[in-house]
């Protein structure tokens, strides 16, 4: 089994470097092997692998940059898929890829299911949506999961800022109005795996793919993320300036950014676990992970 990995030194690329590797051979190739805003470079190298699943964790994730830098943003996250979903048909595979709760506006009182109408309020959530449906366009065989608040060992996240800013100051403001569930790349990864694994076992007939939810478990805003880290930092002994009850919260307006974030990035997973009838460990646990890895 051929599997071509885009996007490997990325958070959760990275993680799926390891959980990938019991299922078969894995090309890995970041962006200086392949740029995936290049669409002839990108169809050459699916030609070349010729892989049974193609598995996409490349994006264009700076978030606020991609509002002055659509073009670039729209290349990798809105055109690539569909490309890979062409060239992925034309071979027989399977495509795996990964949306985010910024497709959201945010306004929902309740959990986004997968049956929700996505309206993005940010060029990344507009580039990210139109990549989704240009995937689902070009290939039946396609697994999408959505995810949000992405943390890990590997590669910059909210988590490992909070812990580089405790090394220096003894107080922050952080953001307490947006809601949702810090979701690790080990957990995004493991369960890619395990959906992948029963997908070669099973074969494509009726296998059911499409679009899923993935996060973990619980929520929490991120100015209680960030004291969760900071507490339990404190617990392993780490020596930081910043104590978890010198966080205080802010409104979004109060902190304003160049792209809008959802207030709700709360994501409904009935449907990945009791169609793969998966078990999603709460935040905590992934984050608990992370921290003795990185502490
Ligand atoms: N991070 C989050 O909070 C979050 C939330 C919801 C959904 N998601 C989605 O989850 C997936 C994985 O995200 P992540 O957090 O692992 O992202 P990440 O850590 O930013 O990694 C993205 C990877 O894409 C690569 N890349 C960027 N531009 C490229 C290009 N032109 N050609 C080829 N590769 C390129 C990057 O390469 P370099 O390392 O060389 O820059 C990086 O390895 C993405 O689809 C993202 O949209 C993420």
């Amino acid at each position: 089994m051929q599997i071509l990995l885009t996007g490997k030194n990325g958070q959760v690329g990275f993680e799926l470097q390891r959980a990938l590797a019991p299922l078969g051979h894995i090309v890995a190739v970041d962006q200086f092997d392949c740029d995936l805003s290049n669409q002839n470079a990108l169809r050459r190298l699916v030609r070349e692998v010729a892989p049974d699943i193609i598995v996409n964790a490349a994006a264009y994730t700076a978030v606020d940059k991609a509002e002055s830098d659509a073009d670039k943003a729209f290349a990798i996250n809105a055109v690539a898929p569909g490309v890979l979903g062409e060239e992925a048909a034309r071979l027989g595979a399977l495509v795996v890829h990964y949306s985010t709760d910024y497709v959201f506006d945010g306004a929902k009182q309740t959990c986004y299911t997968e049956d929700d109408l996505p309206n993005p309020q940010s060029v990344y959530g507009k580039s990210k949506l139109v990549g989704d449906k240009a995937l689902l366009q070009s290939i039946e065989a396609c697994l999408i999961f959505r995810t949000s608040w992405v943390f890990g060992a590997h590669g910059n996240n909210f988590a490992k800022t909070m812990l580089k800013l405790a090394v220096e100051r003894e107080s922050l403001n952080i953001v307490a109005d947006q809601f949702g569930a810090p979701t690790s790349a080990a957990l995004i990864a493991d369960v890619t795996a395990q959906i992948v694994g029963r997908y070669q076992r099973q074969g494509q007939m009726d296998f059911p793919c499409g679009l899923y939810n993935l996060v973990a478990g619980g929520e929490t805003s991120w100015c209680d993320f960030a004291k969760t880290v900071i507490a339990a930092a404190h617990q392993a002994g780490k020596p930081l300036k910043l104590k978890a009850e010198n966080i205080r919260p802010i409104t979004t307006a109060e902190y304003p950014l160049p792209a809008s974030r959802p207030a709700n990035s709360r994501l409904d997973t009935r449907k990945i676990r009791e169609t793969f009838g998966l078990c999603l460990p709460v935040w905590q646990e992934g984050l608990n992970h992370v921290l003795q890895e990185i502490l």
